[in-house]
């Protein structure tokens, strides 16, 4: 993290606390490291937007060339109001999802979105719908990796995809119905190290090599997202030109074994935004508790944000760096093992966890109360999956222009937001 602890406190003072700060920079730079993967003929890369969908994100993206994976009707929404255009031609945003719910099927027949369906029965709810266009469809190829089990997106345990078994049963209903199957798609997930994903992206290649001469229609294979971020140890990112060779290898193997140009799609969602937006929270309180029989004391930094804002330390064990503002330099010696506790009514509310432990103290400096604590990494699946929990609403997203404006482009909900949908209507 490069903010000065003056421009911070700054910050805090008008917006107030927690709040997220993204930096342009960062998110340019991410865009064209994907810019570069996808540089070859033939190459077009996605935003996963479920990552991070607000309307300023969108059009760094669209402004990139970079298209739309979206997940749900208003994701679609979310798209067009940023300025993305409709339609099939070229299919600029693809809706992927293994449920239709509410609007999905509404949005798929009115805009003319590629819908990538994840479960056979959608065949038919599409073809019910009145839909007579194109298909993506989005396979299990039966191995895969998450950064977690619950992350997992590829094998027996995943509910995503249609298995690959499969496959060609669902393609002759989708004939049946009058659906061209214009894209195969697999999402197999993060690996941690660029050797797995290497090894998983030529091992889909090859099982998609396989399935091309059942599907005639076919323009596009998209091999999913999943680029990694080292949330660990920000120099060691995953090396770009080997995984840029590795695409165009893709591409060129799969056109051949086509006997036409095929589109190689990719859809990262997560590296685009991993290191450009920084949770700022202000630690309100130093507290301790003391060995007993049932365990180990430990030293709590109380802070204003909790899994509300952020929650993947809660819910899947996942690391961020925590930085105490203004004391990053201090030496490993000064350092104290702290726990950094949020204002939920939860025990959970922590962010300094691992996947077996509910308290992982993390060596920090020791804070006083009334310092800012900054909370690394969290532009994807940061505020996207934050919720209104306790009631305490959405903390601000501000954006770090280069030019060194700062703009605010969402504001702290208030308890006339948390209260709009309340109605009562007799039904
Ligand atoms: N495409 C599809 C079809 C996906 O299901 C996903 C993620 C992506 C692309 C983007 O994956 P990425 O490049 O961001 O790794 N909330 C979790 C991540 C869930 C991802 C689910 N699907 C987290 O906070 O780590």
């Amino acid at each position: 993290m490069h903010h000065s602890k003056d421009f911070l406190l700054s910050l805090a003072t008008k917006v107030g606390t927690p709040f997220w700060i993204y930096d342009a920079s960062v998110v340019r730079q991410r865009i064209a490291d994907i810019q570069f993967l996808t540089s070859a003929e033939g190459l077009q890369a996605r935003f996963a937007m479920k990552a991070c969908p607000a309307t300023k994100i969108l059009r760094e993206m669209l402004g990139a060339n970079i298209w739309i994976d979206a997940v749900s009707g208003n994701e679609v929404l979310r798209a067009l109001h940023a300025g993305y255009p409709s339609g099939h031609n070229p299919p600029a945003i693809a809706l992927t999802a293994d449920v239709f719910r509410d609007n999905a099927l509404d949005v798929v027949l009115q805009h003319g979105v590629l819908p990538n369906i994840g479960s056979p029965g959608q065949i038919a709810e599409l073809a019910r719908a009145g839909y007579r266009g194109p298909i993506s469809l989005r396979i299990n190829p039966g191995f895969g990796h998450g950064h977690v089990n619950s992350c997992d997106t590829g094998g027996p345990s995943s509910k995503h995809g249609i298995w690959f078994e499969d496959i060609l049963t669902v393609k002759n209903a989708a004939l049946a119905a009058g659906l061209p199957v214009t894209m195969l798609h697999a999402h197999i997930g993060s690996g941690p190290q660029f050797a797995e994903l290497h090894d998983n992206l030529s091992l889909l290649t090859t099982e998609f090599t396989k399935l091309l001469p059942h599907f005639p229609h076919l323009d596009a294979i998209s091999l999913g997202g999943g680029i990694p971020h080292n949330y660990r140890d920000p120099s060691a990112q995953v090396p770009l030109e080997p995984l840029r060779l590795l695409f165009a290898s893709c591409h060129q193997q799969l056109s051949t074994a086509a006997g036409r140009h095929l589109r190689i799609e990719i859809e990262p969602g997560r590296y685009y935004v991993a290191p450009s937006a920084t949770l700022i929270t202000r630690v309100t309180d130093l507290k301790s508790t003391q060995t007993n029989p049932k365990g180990p004391g430990a030293t709590f930094a109380m802070v204003d944000a909790g899994f509300v804002d952020l929650v993947r330390p809660a819910m899947y064990g996942s690391y961020h760096g925590i930085e105490v503002v203004g004391l990053e330099a201090t030496p490993d010696a000064d350092r104290l093992p702290i726990v950094v506790a949020g204002p939920l009514c939860e025990s959970g509310d922590i962010f300094t966890r691992d996947d077996r432990e509910l308290l992982a103290p993390r060596p920090l400096p020791r804070p006083t109360a009334g310092d800012l604590i900054a909370i690394l990494d969290g532009g994807p699946y940061g505020y996207s999956m934050a919720s209104n929990y306790n009631s305490i609403g959405r903390a601000p997203q501000l954006w770090l222009e280069t030019d060194g404006s700062v703009e605010m482009f969402s504001r702290r909900e208030s308890i006339e937001d948390l209260l709009r949908s309340e109605v009562s209507q007799i039904i």
